[in-house]
């Protein structure tokens, strides 16, 4: 069975005025698709069908194989970003709000060293908040790489900052994008639920 390019979990419209119906068309329509549609010709080229996508990932970095990786981790990284923003406005809550007060104070401040991390990695990339060790992290990782091949890195939240995310509403402006999607658009209830460390399987799919 072919991986699949997974809905979008809103309408197109959903997001503006932060992010674009049209951005999302192209990101959504186009970009994610084409990872979807390069890593089943790499599946099917190399004989690697039933397994689930991140196992594809992870044998895909095992064995140094940069194409199969770059898509397949790709496909993940933007299953896992749609899920992380919400058309609602909403607010941490629970053992997730505590997690918050112990290791940044407030949810602002949070936020404030997610867009500083994401801002300052060099082109491409996504900016991640992790369970690390019980406690979250906020960190960032370079072009296609993904929490999913990197041991006890436990996916919480993440960020596109690849320019394709941001460039038909807020053209260079890096800083704009992410200081607009941070304060309107993070699915916390998403955060919260990841927070069981089953992160990678909620953008996971059978092969
Ligand atoms: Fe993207």
């Amino acid at each position: 069975m072919a991986f699949e390019l997974p809905p979008l979990p809103y309408a197109k419209d959903a997001l503006a005025p932060h992010i674009s119906a049209e951005t999302l068309e192209f990101h959504h329509g186009k970009h994610h698709k084409a990872y979807v549609d390069k890593t089943n010709g790499f599946v099917t080229e190399k004989g690697l069908e039933g397994r689930k996508l991140s196992e594809i990932i992870t044998h895909a970095k095992e064995t140094g194989d940069k194409g199969l990786f770059n898509n397949s981790a790709q496909v993940w990284n933007h299953s896992f970003y749609w899920q992380s923003l919400s058309p609602e406005k909403q607010t941490p809550s629970g053992k997730l709000a505590d997690l918050i007060k112990d290791g940044f104070g407030t949810p602002e401040e949070l936020v404030k060293k997610l867009v500083a991390e994401s801002t300052a990695h060099f082109s491409n990339g996504w900016g991640w908040l992790v369970l690390d060790g019980g406690k979250l992290k906020v960190t960032s990782l370079h072009d296609a790489d993904s929490p999913v091949a990197h041991e006890g890195m436990l996916p919480l939240l993440t960020v596109d900052v690849w320019e394709h995310a941001y460039y038909i509403d807020y053209r260079n402006s890096r800083p704009g994008y992410l200081d607009a999607v941070t304060a309107n658009l993070i699915n916390w209830e998403f955060v919260a639920q990841n927070l069981d460390g089953e992160g990678v399987s909620r953008a996971d799919q059978e092969g």
